[in-house]
């Protein structure tokens, strides 16, 4: 039986327990606005409640969860010993106190990855999970709180999905979780080719890899998410930053080979505000649409982020990542009740 954990990081605990959704998290009929089957829409916890504690750490997974998160979103990455490790960059100094060990200041070189072709810095790929595990998180949002910078490790999948098997969300569902993998070509170039195999082989290991399991797998790379996608029944997600890129997805031959649509939020709607299309095409298709990234301390157009989420909801997603689930539980949760 699975069990609650409670951690002391969690502002919200009233909401424990509370939770009202009476269609939660996947649940259908009961959503006003046109998301797929009338169901409510997912709620990311964005690298963990990464905008109240350092980002993709076990304690920032916790206080996405406690703070209504259906969903933790481990970006993965490889160490030079081949374990996959939950950071969102290829490098480590943004979000690691790395440059303050002085046994790896002589490790700091160019980039080896050709995204970031003329970047100094420490690779993620140059360090084994012994050393990785020596580093301690940092807050790279520097207008965010930097009090729990230097206290918690940098977890490998193992550990992210561990956690999400020892505990339920706040709606007493299983944890869903939400991996993306970053740069497979990069990894590829460098010798890891096995990024797909990797992920799947330890998704198999904790016994979320059949269909059915509460997983949806997501990657910016095209050729990537066709290859996942012919070896797993588990939902992918096909990541895009604009319509440009949607349309190099959609011209390769199979496409599309996802069942699920991670599009920036700007893509959403034209200048009118008005949608722009991109949920009513993908959902003629059957398609879950998952819009990416909401911050409150981003605003967007101006507005107070809670009317930005309720907009996008409106328009009919199924899903969509916060930096701050605590908000996006309090918004999704006024659109189930009624209120404006
Ligand atoms: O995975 C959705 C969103 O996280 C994509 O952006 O760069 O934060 O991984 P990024
Ligand atoms: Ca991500």
């Amino acid at each position: 039986m699975r069990t609650r954990i409670l951690v002391p990081l969690a502002l919200p605990l009233a909401l424990l327990g509370c939770d009202t959704l009476s269609g939660a998290a996947g649940g259908a009929g009961h959503w006003p606005y046109p998301s797929l089957g009338h169901k409510t829409p997912l709620l990311i916890g964005h690298r963990g409640a990464s905008g109240a504690l350092p980002e993709h750490t076990l304690p920032a997974y916790q206080r996405a969860l406690n703070d209504g998160a259906d969903c933790i979103e481990p970006d993965l990455v490889f160490s030079k010993d081949g374990v996959l490790m939950v950071r969102h960059d290829t490098y480590l100094s943004t979000t690691t106190n790395i440059a303050s060990k002085p046994e790896f200041a002589s490790r700091k070189r160019t980039s080896p990855d050709p995204e970031f072709r003329d970047r100094e810095d420490w690779w993620v790929a140059d360090f084994t999970l012994a050393e990785l595990k020596t580093l301690r998180a940092v807050q790279p949002f520097k207008n965010r709180s930097l009090q729990f910078d230097g206290l918690y490790q940098i977890p490998t999948f193992d550990e992210a999905l561990e956690l999400a098997k020892s505990r339920v969300t706040v709606a007493s569902k299983p944890v869903c979780v939400y991996p993306e993998a970053k740069s497979p070509a990069y990894h590829a170039l460098i010798g890891h080719t096995d990024m797909a195999e990797k992920i799947l082989a330890t998704l198999e290991k904790h016994g979320l890899a059949a269909k059915g399991s509460p997983v949806f797998i997501q990657s910016f790379e095209p050729d990537f998410v066709k290859k996942i996608d012919a070896m797993t029944e588990l939902p992918v997600v096909m990541l895009v930053s604009d319509k440009a890129e949607l349309d190099a997805a959609m011209a390769i031959p199979g496409a599309p080979f996802w069942q699920g649509l991670g599009p920036s939020i700007a893509m959403l709607r034209d200048e009118s505000g008005k949608s722009a299309g991109v949920i009513e095409a993908e959902h003629a298709k059957g398609i879950e649409v998952h819009p990416w990234t909401f911050r409150d301390d981003q605003p967007i157009g101006g507005k107070p982020i809670e009317t930005s989420i309720r907009e996008i909801l409106a328009l009919g997603v199924d899903g969509f990542f916060t930096d701050f689930p605590i908000t996006g539980y309090k918004v999704r949760g006024d659109v189930v009740h009624g209120a404006e």
